[in-house]
């Protein structure tokens, strides 16, 4: 969602903020533009739809060499993706130009203020009013002065990026509830919305905190709060490189990350258990035993796909830890007064760590009394900033919009927060807590299996090609997986596809079952309670009506073969941790069907990879 660059260096402003562009192009956007500084002038140039529009803009009437200026993709929120209300917007003067990413909740306000003092506007987006208030500023103040003056008026959540034509020498950004990274290069700097923007140049990263502001320029980089007053910043470095964020022979990112998923897990896994099998998660150590000792329940909130990982982390962790977990959607989550206090241990989770949603719901937890652990794969990022432990995920940079790796490493590291929970609690499970530690190490060959045979996945993508309604059916953690599945065909695919809780079929969703609906059906391994007898028999029942059964069952269980349209083999594994290989064809099909009808697999319509408004 809104990928915004800054840059002062000696290379080409333009060259630099269009790279930077198109690797953010994955946030999801759908128009762009630049303004850069060149002799006291500002010049522009934007445009609707893809960064090729923009570029075919550039060609045909290039901008003047600069080494300083800004950037900006947009994913429309307040008026259409149109021309005009691309940014960067520009005073009247002339003097700034300034990029936003978020939304300015008080621009009705400040904009009826701007235009009773002569103010003309010429967009409908809530951005402009930040560019004429910042020129408004700039008549009395330096910039960096005038842009914490600016964010002191706002409310809402906003990364702001400008320039003041008069100034050669400077780039300003400010932040709240929306991410902001400065690149530390050498004799050059960049402002971005992600580390991915200015990766090619430099992998020496500051972040800024809540309600912070920066100025750079070549050598410099100030950071302050908005009250001026100087801030403590962190600074790391990115241990990945240029070749992470490409395709790598693939033809979708989102592909290559789904054959990445082997090694994601095995990172993810890496150095968490020692070999005796006890958990040996460091960076919980900030909240101390006592008090995970002292949880009375845990309360998982995520949005989406990872809210789906943390409904197979529920059946885990209160099977291992016999504390009452709840997940909830986080944007339901604050709404609707839960009960929540200093025993209630909050897990969020986050790809992006930049949901605006579960963001607003971990501060509301916060409040309350929780103490906030993430599951995130963004270093440095806003909600593993704010929460009192974060364990990361270590998936590398995901990319393609529909989360693949993200979700694996995030119920991945759900189980290890769950074992690490039991071991702390002193519960019973010691020996269970060493075999699931084991079994886990065993998953990335499992999933490598499944990758391996992709082709069968591939070819029943192509047999059902012509259908538009698809149902997915688990029990158990295989529920959750439905829904993945489910929602990756919607997302890539654009197809009707639902999953539902296969005992809950009876009670209603068997009516829409027609004669040959496919129903992928995700079977428990053998042998656990009545739980594989029982989806067994959904499997009949959905048959009975004429469904196409596509099942996904562990290797040698032939009780499904009678009612199989297609059998999709998975490697054996124990229940809780099934999840982990039944989720991967799925993300193969929906991958492929998507390839085959012709989409953007990696950039989906009408969809931003992270949702930084709420
Ligand atoms: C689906 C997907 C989304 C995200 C959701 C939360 O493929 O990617 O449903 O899972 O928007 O995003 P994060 O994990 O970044 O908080």
């Amino acid at each position: 969602m809104c990928g915004i660059i800054g840059y002062v260096g000696p290379q080409d402003a333009q060259q630099v903020i269009i790279d930077g562009l198109r690797r953010m192009e994955y946030r999801g956007y759908d128009s762009a533009g630049i303004a850069v500084v060149a002799g006291g002038r500002l010049s522009t140039a934007k445009k609707a739809g893809k960064l090729t529009n923009l570029e075919a803009v550039l060609a045909s009437a290039p901008l003047p060499a600069s080494n300083q200026g800004i950037g900006h993709t947009r994913w429309a929120t307040h008026g259409a993706p149109t021309d005009v209300n691309a940014h960067p917007h520009v005073s009247n003067d002339g003097r700034v130009a300034l990029v936003h990413n978020g939304i300015i909740e008080n621009f009705a306000e400040l904009r009826a203020e701007l235009e009773a003092e002569g103010t003309t506007f010429v967009s409908e987006t809530d951005t402009e009013v930040a560019a004429h208030l910042l020129a408004r500023e700039l008549r009395s103040v330096p910039l960096l002065e005038a842009m914490c003056a600016l964010a002191n008026r706002l409310r809402g959540a906003f990364t702001l990026v400008a320039v003041d034509a008069q100034d050669p020498e400077h780039v300003v950004a400010a932040r709240r509830n929306s991410p902001l990274v400065v690149g530390v290069g050498n004799g050059e700097n960049f402002l971005a919305s992600d580390v991915l923007a200015f990766i090619a140049h430099t992998r020496d990263v500051i972040e800024l905190g809540q309600d912070e502001a920066v100025l750079i320029s070549r050598d410099e980089i100030t950071v302050v709060n908005f009250d001026g007053t100087p801030a403590h910043t962190r600074r790391y470095h990115v241990d990945w490189d240029t070749s992470a964020a490409e395709k790598g022979g693939f033809d979708w990112f989102m592909r290559k990350e789904i054959f990445e998923q082997p090694q994601a897990i095995a990172d993810t896994l890496l150095g968490r258990y020692n070999n005796r099998g006890e958990l040996v998660l460091d960076e919980m150590r900030s909240i101390s035993q006592e008090d995970l000792r002292r949880v009375n329940k845990i309360v998982i909130v995520a949005c989406g796909t990872a809210y789906y990982a943390g409904m197979v982390a529920k059946y885990a962790i209160e099977h291992w830890t016999r504390v009452p977990c709840e997940v909830e959607v986080a944007s339901e989550f604050r709404y609707r007064d839960p009960i929540i206090d200093p025993l209630t241990l909050c897990v969020t989770i986050s790809q992006s760590g930049e949901t605006a949603d579960t963001l607003m719901a971990i501060r509301h937890a916060r409040v309350q009394g929780a103490k906030v652990i993430a599951i995130c794969n963004t270093n440095g990022a806003t909600i593993p900033r704010e929460s009192d432990a974060v364990i990361y995920t270590h998936a590398g940079p995901e990319i393609g919009v529909a989360s693949t790796k993200g979700f694996l490493t995030q119920v991945a590291a759900c189980y290890l927060l769950g074992l690490y929970l039991a071991q702390v609690r002193g519960m019973k499970y010691a020996d269970e807590i060493r075999a699931v530690t084991d079994e886990l190490g065993r998953t990335p060959q499992m999933i490598q299996q499944l990758l391996d045979n992709a082709q069968q996945v591939y070819d029943l993508a192509r047999d059902l090609s012509s259908i538009n309604d698809f149902i997915f059916l688990g029990r158990h953690v295989g529920y959750p997986v439905a829904l993945e599945g489910a929602l990756k065909l919607k997302e890539i695919a654009y197809q009707h596809a639902e999953g539902f809780a296969a005992g809950e079929l009876k009670h209603g969703p068997i009516a829409i079952i027609e004669p040959g609906m496919p129903v992928f059906v995700i079977v428990p391994p053998q042998g656990r309670d009545q739980l594989h007898d029982k989806v067994v028999s959904n499997i009949q029942e959905v048959r009975a009506r004429g469904a196409r059964t596509i099942v996904l069952v562990e290797e040698d269980d032939a009780d499904v073969e009678a009612y199989s349209n297609v059998i999709i083999r998975l490697p054996r594994v124990s229940t809780l941790l099934q999840p982990l290989v039944a989720a991967v064809p799925l993300q193969l099909f929906a991958c492929e069907l998507a390839t085959l009808l012709g989409h953007d697999v990696d950039q989906p319509r009408n969809l931003a990879k992270s949702v930084t408004v709420e």
